[in-house]
């Protein structure tokens, strides 16, 4: 197993080779994943878009949703990394209303102005979340909607914690954004809050074993999610192994943590308008 991949703050150029690199093995180590578009899905509004932008869609579990919700709305599907838009093209080769597009969720933009944006598991690895709320705020048409999962600080928070007892001195020093963080940003790009959902969930993997290679396939491995600033030497990764099955022993197996959110937005008619922002949240 390679603990060494590229940290999160890495520029998108990292990013998409480490992902491209797991396209094949991604959806079977992905079930928190899956989880999270299924949740994006199932606040988004009944009406039917003309079209739909995708942000970093990798293997198109989120897309695939989509389709089934939406059959006959074109979706333009953006990913940094070179191989996942190979691959997502080649599985979707029947569904010709899907466009796959190499490009940064952080800069992308085509002068086109989408009804709904969507974007799941994908958008806490950007290197600049404002910059790229804001962006999304550029591509939405007036009183747009954008639904996003997002996954949050406290995921994978057993492995950091071994981490830091393990080799301290390679603990990463960058997180996943926290969920204050987010509504923040959202909120300073302009958007009004409709709806969100905050969950912290207990994943169960047959041993440490096999949970350290289901997130090294899902590409998080070098993520901020777990990556230190340095590689783990063999003998720190075998007692990371060790003690993680004695630590977080659960149901015949290891569990781990992921902290998620959706949130549903639209796009405020004037980012002058009073600030109503998140204080106009329904849920
Ligand atoms: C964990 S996968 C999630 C894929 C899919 N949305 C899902 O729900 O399973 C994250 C994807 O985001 C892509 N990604 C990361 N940073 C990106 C960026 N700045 N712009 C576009 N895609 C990005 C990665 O290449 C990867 O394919």
């Amino acid at each position: 197993m390679d603990a060494t991949c590229p940290g999160f703050f890495n520029p998108p150029h990292m990013i998409g080779p480490r992902f491209s690199a797991a396209a094949e093995t991604y959806d079977l180590h992905a079930r928190p994943q899956l989880a999270l578009a299924q949740s994006v899905v199932s606040i988004l509004p009944e009406k039917v878009p003309e079209k739909i932008l995708e942000l970093g869609v990798g293997t198109g579990q989120l897309t695939r949703l989509l389709v089934a919700r939406f059959p006959n709305t074109p979706i333009d599907a953006i990913d940094v990394a070179e191989k996942m838009i190979e691959h997502s093209r080649a599985k979707f080769s029947h569904l010709p209303q899907i466009n796959w597009i190499l490009g940064d969720a952080q800069t992308y933009g085509s002068g086109e102005r989408y009804p709904l944006i969507v974007s799941s598991s994908a958008l806490h690895w950007v290197s600049d979340l404002r910059a790229t709320f804001e962006n999304i705020f550029q591509n939405l048409k007036p009183h747009g909607t954008l639904a996003l999962g997002m996954m949050l600080q406290g995921t994978l928070k057993e492995l950091h914690e071994l981490r830091q007892a393990i080799a301290p001195e390679k603990t990463p020093t960058i997180s996943l954004p926290a969920y204050a963080e987010i509504q923040a940003l959202l909120q300073a790009a302009g958007f009004r809050l409709e709806r969100q959902t905050h969950d912290e969930e207990q994943v169960l993997y047959p041993d440490a074993k096999a949970f350290l290679r289901a997130i090294h396939e899902q590409g998080v491995t070098g993520g901020k999610v777990s990556a230190g600033n340095a590689p783990l030497t063999r003998t720190e990764l075998s007692r990371l192994v060790v003690d993680y099955q004695e630590a977080y022993a659960s149901d015949g197996g290891v569990h781990a943590t992921y902290e998620t959110a959706t949130f549903l937005l639209t796009k405020r008619e004037s980012k002058r308008t009073p600030p109503r922002g998140l204080q106009g949240c329904s849920c």
